[in-house]
């Protein structure tokens, strides 16, 4: 007999009463009210009151957490970080400030900030030793598998900051990991083209800092070009952090167990390498280097549209947005920045991106799903204009998103209602049967 359920709001008592009509069971679940968005339904105490589970695989309609850090209407387009709208902080804030504010709830003062920037750059080398991981990785390796493998190995070299009770190491390993990632990341570059590698700068920005150690030589010197120090940052910026996806859950997954920073955010790297999420910024490029030209471009969205195909418009849809990204048109206008910087307007990859959104935006079917560019979608063509291989593409995102994936890993830590992650399911196996011996077997 199939068990149905039925749901009712009681708008007075404000709970949900959940009703099995199979063997009338009910079970009433107190409603939870954020300060802006969605209201949800505990349901905590349903297993207990019903003996059943809920069913969501991709957590399409289920909270995890509650958090004070992000928020994303998607259906208006909005995103906020710590309530200041994401445009106006890449418009006016630099990455450190942003890193500040998602990690402590509030920006910093003049003082305040200046105290972060020295705790970073402080960090910014990593042990010497570690130079010898890279060397153990081959020189074709994918930065990103390199990634996944020296972020891990961190916890093997700072001891006096994995233990996760205690605030002060919390706060060490959080800054370790923002000041360190983009010398890491910039070290997998260098192995990857047989390069020195270049050790920090605290002189420099953040951005600047990164841009020296991955282009600079010890043969010359390198002058950053104010510009594209710029929109790195803003880059930073727009990645910092994005609610719970799939690579910031993973963090939070993995942490809940106990396991210490490092390892946690190494399983977020390895999350985000996809291309269904942070992988998409490399993906989009693959794809339009393979259009290739204009005249193509209905080809691909004829095949993007055919449910017997594969192929997905890299750079298109979102699982939260149902409207423009609100990160896609900041990083739309610093691609134009950029390549007008460069003197390359006239970028064919640009030209064929543009052409793709602006069919993809009048056709039936994006627009009845609400496929709208996201913050990959042209994130790839800056990255490549500045110097980058699409492999570190992913890269960069990493660097960017370590901050959210810290912040929302301490928020979690310090929850003192803080539990172990642990999702149950629905069996379809085989009920239980006896043991058949080899020589009975057909
Ligand atoms: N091209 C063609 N059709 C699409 C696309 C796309 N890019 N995205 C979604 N659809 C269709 C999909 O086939 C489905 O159709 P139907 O309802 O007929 O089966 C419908 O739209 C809903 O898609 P879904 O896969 O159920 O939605 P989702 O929320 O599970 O997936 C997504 C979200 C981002 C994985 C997906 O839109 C996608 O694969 N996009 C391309 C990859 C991409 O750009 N990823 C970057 C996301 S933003 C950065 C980040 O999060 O890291």
């Amino acid at each position: 007999m199939s068990q149905q359920k039925s749901a009712v709001t009681d708008a007075a008592n404000d709970t949900v009463t959940l009703v099995d009509n199979a063997t009338g069971r009910s079970c009433e679940l107190p409603v939870m009210h954020g300060t802006i968005g969605p209201k949800v339904f505990d349901i905590g105490k349903l297993y207990a009151q019903t003996g059943m589970f809920t069913f969501d695989p991709g957590y399409t309609s289920t909270g995890s957490c509650k958090s004070s850090i992000t928020y994303i209407d998607g259906e208006e387009g909005i995103l906020l970080h710590r309530g200041y709208p994401i445009d106006e902080l890449a418009e006016n804030s630099d990455f450190l400030e942003v890193c500040y504010l998602l990690l402590n709830g509030e920006l910093p003062s003049r003082a305040e900030k200046a105290k972060f920037e020295k705790q970073i750059t402080y960090h910014t080398m990593v042990h010497e030793q570690l130079i010898n991981f890279f060397r153990g990785f081959r020189r074709d390796a994918h930065p990103m598998a390199i990634m996944c493998g020296v972020v891990g190995a961190l916890s093997a070299f700072y001891h006096d900051s994995t233990d996760i009770r205690d605030p002060r190491q919390r706060i060490v390993a959080s800054h370790r990991l923002i000041a360190k990632m983009p010398t890491i990341a910039a070290m997998a570059y260098k192995y990857s083209v047989g390069q020195p590698f270049i050790y920090p700068r605290n002189d420099l920005s953040y951005a600047e800092n990164f841009l020296h150690m991955t282009f600079a030589v010890p043969a010359e010197e390198y002058k950053i070009n104010p510009v594209l120090s710029r929109a790195m940052d803003r880059i930073f910026i727009l990645h910092a952090d994005h609610e719970q996806n799939a690579s910031t859950s993973t963090v939070r997954m993995a942490g809940s167990s106990g396991a210490n920073p490092f390892a946690c955010i190494a399983a977020g790297i390895a999350s985000l390498w996809g291309p269904a999420h942070g992988g998409a910024n490399e993906a989009v490029l693959n794809m339009l280097e393979e259009i290739g030209s204009k005249d193509r471009v209905g080809e691909y969205i004829k095949r993007a549209k055919d449910k017997d195909d594969p192929f997905r418009l890299m750079g298109f849809g979102h699982r939260v947005y149902k409207n423009y990204d609100p990160r896609a048109k900041v990083m739309r206008q610093t691609c134009h920045e950029v390549l007008a910087e460069l003197g390359v307007e006239d970028e064919p990859l640009l030209e064929l991106a543009m052409e793709l959104e602006r069919i993809a935006l009048e056709d039936e079917y994006f627009v009845e799903k609400k496929l709208y560019p996201n913050v990959d979608f042209y994130s790839g063509i800056i990255l490549r204009a500045m110097g980058f291989p699409t492999s570190m593409f992913t890269v960069l995102f990493a660097v960017a998103r370590t901050v959210g994936w810290v912040a929302q890993w301490k928020e979690m830590i310090e929850d003192p209602t803080q539990k172990i992650g642990r999702p149950r399911q629905l069996y379809v196996g085989p009920a239980k049967r006896s043991f058949t011996p080899l020589d009975q077997r057909g």
